[in-house]
């Protein structure tokens, strides 16, 4: 299919690899020129402009955030202004339930398609095609947008009609992530004052009843101190906790410990991690508090 990709950060570079790898024709646009060029060497087309990704049949979007997409989308030559009617955008940025409900209105008073695409899985599984993908919308617009989410996921689940609703999911899911980090970070740090190792806890918990890849993948992390570069930036996983809260909050369904996690995001932040550490920093906190050991030195 002709497909655009807008956003190439960590995570749309690797889609729009996928894309290529699976026979797709990939025109990419992003805001930062330089990120474009190793996609051109894969065999996509580069976009001058966000118009020029909108051509094909479909665009993605991988972006940061709800300012981000509302700048792309919704700004002068922005995606709804540009994109042909019946043509399908398939937003894959975690971003609010709010916003992916404006986005799914304006495409339909605009005759375009639109369903909302948001993944599980982090950078070096979208650079293989190996993301999970929550895809809610019209069923015909999944259809048609089946061939490329088969590119970029090892499965898709269609998990409503309503866009929204797929957003509402990814945030639960990053929801539970973080609570994971949070807690393994805790039991880390009271193993580490019974003069526990804590690689050795790790291998432990792993080969008994928390063997799946949250505990290994963030387990590592959090046991050898090792938080940069980040897969996943401290400041998008603030992010993911704020807009959690938010649309829990418009439906009276009190968090206590996702509000909980959002505070820890705002200690680490405040503790000089930032852009550059990984989410899975806060696993660490629990240790500085008990004065467990020396902490990463990108950490107070
Ligand atoms: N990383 C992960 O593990 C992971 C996993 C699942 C889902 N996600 C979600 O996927 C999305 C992208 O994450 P990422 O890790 O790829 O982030 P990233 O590496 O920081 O990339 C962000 C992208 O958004 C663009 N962008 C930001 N603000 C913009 C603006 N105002 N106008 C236009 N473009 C803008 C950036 O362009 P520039 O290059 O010009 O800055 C870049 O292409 C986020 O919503 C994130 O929550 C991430």
């Amino acid at each position: 299919m002709k497909v655009g990709v807008i956003g190439l950060g960590q995570m749309g570079s690797g889609l729009a690899a996928s894309l290529l790898k699976a026979g797709h024709e990939v025109t990419v646009y992003n805001r930062t020129r330089a990120r474009v060029e190793p996609l051109l060497a894969q065999g996509a087309q580069s976009a001058d402009a966000i118009a020029d990704a909108c051509r094909g049949e479909a665009v993605f979007t991988m972006l940061s955030d709800d300012a981000a997409v509302q700048r792309v989308a919704f700004g002068d030559g922005g995606i709804i202004e540009s994109l042909g009617a019946g043509s399908l955008h398939i937003s894959s940025s975690t971003i609010s339930v709010a916003m992916s409900g404006q986005l799914a209105a304006a495409h339909a008073d605009r005759g375009q398609r639109f369903i909302a695409a948001p993944v599980l899985g982090r950078p070096d599984m979208a650079a293989i095609g190996r993301l999970f993908v929550f895809a809610a919308g019209e069923a015909g617009a999944i259809d048609a947008a089946k061939p490329l989410l088969d590119a970029i996921g090892q499965r898709t689940f269609v998990v409503s009609h309503e866009p929204q609703v797929a957003n509402a999911v990814k945030l639960s899911c990053n929801f539970l992530i973080a609570s994971v980090i949070e807690s393994l970070g805790e039991a880390m740090a009271f193993i580490a004052r019974n003069g526990v190792d804590r690689h050795d806890y790790l291998a432990m918990l792993t080969s008994t009843l928390f063997g799946a890849p949250i505990y290994t993948t963030y387990g590592k992390q959090i046991a050898g101190g090792t938080f940069s570069p980040p897969g996943f930036a401290a400041p998008l996983g603030l992010k993911d906790i704020r807009l959690l809260l938010q649309a829990a909050d418009d439906l009276r369904v009190p968090l206590p410990l996702a509000s909980l996690l959002r505070d820890r995001f705002l200690t680490l932040l405040a503790n000089g991690g930032g852009e550059a550490l990984d989410w899975s920093a806060i696993g660490r906190l629990a240790a500085r508090d008990a004065g467990v050991d020396v902490v990463s030195e990108n950490l107070l």
